[in-house]
């Protein structure tokens, strides 16, 4: 195979930026306090920190790996980064995840993302003085049910949708120097805008209570997080949700490390650059990311109120609100920052999801970075739409279910196995330490041989088999007890089939609910269509290029 003359990074500091803007993304600000605050605060703390050491950092080391040894043979997309391991065809459909995954994603994560680019522009323009807290989160309902934006601006959140794509596909467009000037510029004021409001999330205290909330303590957020509880330590529930945060917000079982990997070139470090990556991305979410929403919601509605109002949407719906108390000038600054951050966060992510088409598209059928990105942008556009429409009707989280769920732990789960069973965790580990600038600890081998694969295995079955209400210890008494095992409507099986919408339908009281429901499974499993059709041709696609690689074989053989 003729190996072609690809990018590379520009520098090391670049790289590092690059991996940490991939990594460091909404996942940190948005989801980890939600998962946090509903796992039990303290009590998520040592299973995260455990699921990042056991699972996390193998997770990143066999990714890098994988990533450089594929660039080294002209290889910049899980497809055949896998495909190049094993001598067995079909790996390289396993690899199709590690596209499919991005795409998906980046359909959903580039609509929160553009409510971001939004939330900046409506800060500045002062949208949320004198809002009360109602009409604040009311202003998200609204902006979010297309068509009823209340602000001047027609179908306003499809506007920013397709403007946030094709800024992303502008800087992609620009090649890997485009991604790194993004994160050079991004990731620092991300830093700085965080460390801001995290001060002011520190230093609240108790200043925010008022007459009708007079327990109000951003120092109650910071204990609920941060008093470690034992006990979770039995609890599979709290484990999962452990799990999958970290693979979440590490971007692991993705494919993007392997690709920004594959630009690695062959005997720079990756071991050292994969940890400081790594521990950049814990720094910013366990650090930053703990220290804004929480406590400044704490500090002014109160804890019982934040664990009563968990959810995303906190962060759009709460936080203009409670800035306003700042202060005009100081407010509009807090907005900015805050949903700049968001903004930076995010871009240095959705960047990276695009990364894994082009490559491969360049790799298999020569196309150059303009056409790349563009159909990229055009794919995400495509898929993306139906979330934008029909938020309403769940199909964003369907996208975030599959794509950004069960997906991740499937890749993560098939690629450890091919890594260090297949390939070989000898051939593995010499490969991780090709040009390490760190002395790698050799515990790690065994980890990676036996502990990830085993701890992934029993997330997969988990999600697969979840119980009712997600009680594990009563699920395991009724088995005992020949009483059987009770799947929970959120298990994958009843996913599969559902089992939970199918209830509500037969449960409904009125024919307008029934309509809504109904309405719900259409829009369902229209996401699911259109989420398989987008693998089954990624699947073709890397079919067609399997071919080709075969016929320039052969081609090169006999001549
Ligand atoms: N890690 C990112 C976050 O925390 C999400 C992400 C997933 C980015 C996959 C790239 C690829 O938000």
């Amino acid at each position: 195979m003729v190996i072609k003359q690809t990018e590379a990074w520009g520098t090391r500091v670049g790289l590092i930026l690059a991996m940490a803007g991939n990594a460091v993304g909404l996942g940190n600000f948005l989801r980890f306090p939600v998962q946090a605050v509903n796992n039990g605060g303290g009590a998520f703390i040592i299973p995260y920190l455990v699921c990042f050491l056991l699972m996390g950092i193998p997770l990143l080391w066999i990714e890098w790996s994988m990533g450089r040894y594929g660039g080294r043979s002209g290889n910049h997309s899980t497809p055949f980064i896998l495909d190049n391991m094993t001598k067995r065809a079909f790996w390289k459909y396993f690899g199709v995840f590690g596209i499919f995954t991005n795409i998906a994603v980046a359909a959903y994560y580039c609509y929160i993302e553009s409510w971001t680019m939004s939330y900046v522009w409506h800060s500045l323009q002062g949208t949320f003085v004198g809002l009360s807290q109602t009409e604040v989160a009311q202003f998200f309902t609204n902006y979010v049910d297309i068509g009823q934006s209340s602000t001047g601006i027609p179908y306003e959140a499809v506007v920013f949708y397709i403007a946030c794509l094709a800024l992303n596909t502008f800087i992609l467009s620009r090649g890997l120097r485009g991604v790194e000037r993004a994160a050079q510029i991004g990731m620092p004021l991300l830093i700085l805008f965080g460390a801001f409001l995290a001060f002011k999330g520190l230093t609240l205290g108790t200043s925010g209570a008022t007459a009708e909330v007079p327990d109000a303590s951003a120092w109650d957020g910071l204990n609920f997080l941060w008093t470690p509880q034992y006990d979770s330590l039995a609890n599979p529930k709290v484990w999962l949700a452990a799990a999958g945060q970290i693979f979440f917000t590490l971007s692991v079982g993705m494919g993007t490390i392997h690709c920004y990997a594959a630009y690695v070139r062959s005997k720079d470090d990756i071991a050292l650059n994969a940890l400081t990556s790594g521990f950049t991305n814990e720094f910013v979410e366990v650090v930053l990311g703990s220290l804004i929403v929480v406590p400044i919601a704490a500090g002014y509605l109160g804890m019982d109120w934040v664990k009563e109002n968990a959810g995303f949407g906190m962060a759009f719906q709460t936080m203009p609100f409670l800035f306003e108390k700042w202060g005009p000038v100081l407010s509009t600054m807090a907005g900015v920052m805050w949903f700049g951050l968001l903004f930076f966060a995010g871009i240095t992510s959705s960047l990276a999801m695009g990364t894994p088409w082009m490559g491969f598209m360049r790799d298999e059928f020569g196309w150059g970075r303009n056409k790349g990105a563009i159909t990229f942008g055009l794919v995400v556009l495509a898929l993306g739409l139906p979330t934008v429409f029909f938020f309403q009707y769940g199909v964003f989280d369907e996208y975030d279910y599959w794509a950004g769920t069960v997906s991740l732990v499937v890749f993560a789960l098939a690629e450890t196995i091919l890594f260090a069973w297949i390939f070989g965790v000898h051939r593995g580990w010499d490969e991780l330490k090709r040009g390490a600038d760190i002395e790698l600890p050799v515990i790690y081998r065994p980890i990676i041989k036996y502990v990830t694969p085993a701890m992934l295995s029993v997330v997969f079955l988990g999600s697969l088999f979840t119980p009712v209400g997600n009680e594990w210890q009563d699920a395991f008494a009724s088995l005992f007890a020949g009483n059987g095992w009770q799947l929970d409507d959120s298990s994958l099986v009843n996913m599969v089939a559902n089992t939970g919408l199918n209830k509500q339908i037969a449960a409904a009281i009125d024919v307008e609910q029934l309509q809504q429901l109904k309405d719900r499974k259409f829009y369902t499993n229209m996401a699911r269509a259109l989420l398989s059709l987008t693998f089954l041709g990624l699947c073709a696609l890397v079919y067609v290029a399997g071919l080709r690689r075969a016929r320039n074989e052969q081609n090169t053989t006999n001549a």
